[in-house]
C-alpha cells in the first residue's frame, strides 16, 4: 500500500510551535522534501509495473485516463481486449473499502484508443491523505496520458437539475480544506504555481456537448463543489453552497483533477445526479439510492463516453500536432 508521506504524519496544529525554533524546522523540511521525492519514485514504480503487465499482454501503453465514480462502474465492460488488475497487484495504490467501487484498474482500448480506466476510487473520507486519494492519476501521468475523463455521483444542487440527470462539469469549488500538493513541489510532476482557469478543457466540452446533441440529448453544464464527507450535508449547507455558486455536491474529483492539472493532463469531468441536494426535496438521502441511480443512467452515460473517447484523443492528438508540428507527445516537464 502507499505509504503516507511523512508530511502528513505531523499533527499540524505542531508545526506553528516547532517552526519557531531552528532545528525542528530542519528536521521537518528535510522529512518533507524525502516525502516528496518518494512520491515521484513510487509513482514511477507503479507505473513501470503497468508497463511490463502491458508489455506481456501486447497492449499499447494507454492515451487516456477515466475514473468511474459510484454505480458506474459498469462502463469498463466497454474496454475491448481488456486487461484488469487489481488494486492490490499495482505496487503502492490505495485501496478502496466503500461498496460500489470494485477497485480495479482495466487496461484494453475503446474504439481502437488504448486507455487505463479505474474501476473505483478511494476518498479522503475513508481516512486517505489528498496525496493518496490522488496517487492512481499521478501513476497515469508518468504511464503517459494526456487527458483524462473524470467522473463521479454527485447531489443535485441547481433546483432545475433531475436525478439521473448527467452534468458537464464547467469548473469546480475545493471546498475540502485541502490540497494534494501542500508540501514541497517535486518538478518532474510538474510545475509549483500552474493555471486552474481552464481545470475542465473547454475544447473537450464543446466535444461532449455537440455528441450529446447528436444522441439526442441536452448536457447542462455545472460547477462541482467537494466536501470532505463522509456525512451528507445539511440543508442549510446545501443553500451556503448555492449562495457561493456551486450546482453540485460530493465528495471526490476535485483533488484528482488538481493532480492532473499539475502534471498538464487535459481533463473532462462528468456528474452524475443521483439524488437532489439535502433539502431541495423532503426526503432523506440514501446511499443505496445513489448507486441504484447510476446503474439506471448507464446506458446513456455508456453511450457518450463510448463516442468521447476517441473523439478526445484525436483532439489532443492535433492539439499537440499543432503545437509542435509533429506526431510526438510528451508535456515539456515530463
Ligand atoms: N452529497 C455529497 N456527495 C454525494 C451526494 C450528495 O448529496 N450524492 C452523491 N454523492
Amino acid at each position: 500500500m502507499y505509504r503516507l508521506p511523512v508530511t502528513s504524519l505531523w499533527p499540524g496544529h505542531l508545526i506553528p510551535l516547532l517552526r519557531n525554533r531552528k532545528w525542528p524546522f530542519i528536521i521537518y523540511k528535510e522529512f518533507a522534501m524525502t516525502a516528496s521525492a518518494a512520491l515521484f519514485d513510487h509513482a514511477e514504480e507503479a507505473a513501470s509495473y503497468l508497463r511490463q503487465r502491458l508489455a506481456a499482454a501486447g497492449l499499447p501503453t494507454p492515451r487516456l485516463g477515466m475514473v468511474l465514480g459510484s454505480g458506474l462502474g459498469g462502463f469498463a465492460a466497454q474496454v475491448a481486449n481488456a486487461l484488469a488488475i487489481p488494486y492490490s497487484e499495482i505496487p503502492n495504490f490505495p485501496q478502496s473499502t466503500v461498496e460500489g467501487h470494485s477497485g480495479r484498474l482495466v487496461l484494453g482500448t475503446i474504439g481502437q484508443v488504448p486507455v487505463a480506466v479505474m474501476q473505483g476510487r478511494v476518498h479522503a473520507y475513508e481516512g486517505y491523505a489528498p496525496q493518496q486519494v490522488t496517487f492512481p492519476m499521478r501513476v497515469l501521468g508518468r504511464l503517459g496520458i494526456r487527458a483524462a475523463i473524470v467522473t463521479n455521483a454527485a447531489g443535485g444542487i441547481r433546483t432545475s437539475l433531475k436525478q439521473g440527470e448527467m452534468v458537464l462539469l464547467a469548473d469546480h469549488i475545493n471546498f475540502t480544506g485541502s490540497n494534494p500538493l501542500t508540501g514541497p513541489n517535486d518538478n518532474r510532476l510538474g510545475a509549483r504555481f500552474f493555471d486552474m482557469t481552464s481545470a475542465y478543457a473547454l475544447a473537450f466540452r464543446k466535444l461532449a456537448q455537440a455528441e450529446a446533441t447528436r444522441q439526442g440529448f441536452a448536457l447542462t453544464e455545472g460547477v462541482y463543489l467537494c466536501v470532505p464527507g463522509p456525512s451528507y450535508e445539511t440543508p442549510a449547507e446545501i443553500r451556503a453552497f448555492r449562495a457561493l455558486g456551486a450546482d453540485l455536491v460530493g465528495m471526490s474529483t476535485v483533488h484528482e483533477v488538481i493532480v492532473a492539472r499539475h502534471m498538464g493532463i487535459d481533463v473532462l469531468g462528468l456528474s452524475l445526479v443521483t439524488n437532489m441536494a439535502a433539502g431541495v426535496l423532503e426526503q432523506a438521502i440514501h446511499h443505496e439510492e445513489v448507486m441504484e441511480t447510476g446503474k439506471q443512467a448507464e446506458k446513456q452515460f455508456t453511450s457518450l463516453l463510448t463516442a468521447l473517447v476517441p473523439q478526445i484523443v484525436s483532439q489532443i492528438a492535433s492539439q499537440i500536432t499543432s503545437q509542435t508540428g509533429s506526431n510526438e507527445h510528451g508535456a515539456s516537464h515530463r
